[in-house]
């Protein structure tokens, strides 16, 4: 069994795929990204760093509601996108096993941190440098696969936090973690957070027209996201 993701851009080769299928697809648009919006609120004016921001679909509906946006991503390519795509944006190629040496304390409003989470595994290290980074006053958002719904497809022990692979449709293959929520709610909390909402979202209406069928699922099943808004604990420093 491997114990680590490491730190090859496992998306680099389907980063294009990647771009299509997100960019108006069911998971991302019309469930992921609504989600994660809504917690972060009005961005207008603020610095949100868009953490693994893959082809830049958060950092364009960022820009577009008025935020200066920094994002990061292991892969190249996505970088190469998200820099095409949103050229008001600033990109840079970052592994985020690595510390964010190129953010300053507190010198963040907001960090989006979608689908990502997983693919980590200097986890606690990582909470902490986003912890850094945030003003007093800030928030993360982060959004992971359903612990659940992990549990579902992979059997065993819902308690086993491991490294699983996976070959998604389109023939992505990938590496990830899975572990049950108590052990991400106490990462958010050892580095410093304080969980402000935790939701489980449902796809939105408009979604039913892109895929009936899956989007009547995730309306009934926690098989698909879940989403964390947690703020700096400003009981701790
Ligand atoms: C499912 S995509 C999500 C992209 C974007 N956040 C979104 O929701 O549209 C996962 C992204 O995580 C990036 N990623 C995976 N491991 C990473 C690492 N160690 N450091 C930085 N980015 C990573 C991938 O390259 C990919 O762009």
């Amino acid at each position: 069994m491997v114990d680590r993701v490491g730190s090859d851009p496992q998306y680099d080769v389907f980063a294009d795929e990647f771009l299509e299928h997100a960019r108006d697809g069911l998971y991302n648009a019309h469930y992921d990204r609504p989600a994660c919006l809504e917690l972060l609120g009005d961005v207008g004016g603020r610095t949100v760093v868009d953490v693994a921001c893959g082809p830049g679909l958060y950092a364009g509906e960022l820009v577009a509601r008025g935020a200066r946006v920094i994002g990061c991503d292991v892969s190249p390519r996505m970088i190469e996108l998200a820099r095409q795509r949103v050229p008001a944006g600033e990109f840079h190629v970052h592994d985020l096993n690595e510390r964010l040496g190129w953010l300053a304390d507190a010198s963040v409003d907001l960090v989006v941190f979608a689908l990502a989470f997983e693919y980590v595994d200097q986890r606690a290290q990582l909470l902490h440098e986003l912890r850094r980074v945030l003003r007093p006053g800030g928030a993360l958002v982060l959004s992971i696969p359903h612990p659940t719904g992990d549990w579902l497809r992979q059997g065993g022990n819902y308690f086993q936090t491991r490294v699983i692979e996976e070959v998604w449709s389109g023939g992505w293959a990938v590496r990830y973690w899975i572990a049950p929520l108590e052990r991400t709610c106490e990462e958010l909390h050892e580095a410093g957070f304080l969980i402000e909402r935790m939701i489980e979202p449902r796809p939105v209406p408009a979604g039913a027209d892109v895929d009936t069928e899956r989007y009547q699922r995730l309306s009934a099943e926690p098989t698909g996201f879940l989403a964390i808004k947690a703020i700096p604990d400003p009981r701790r420093t």
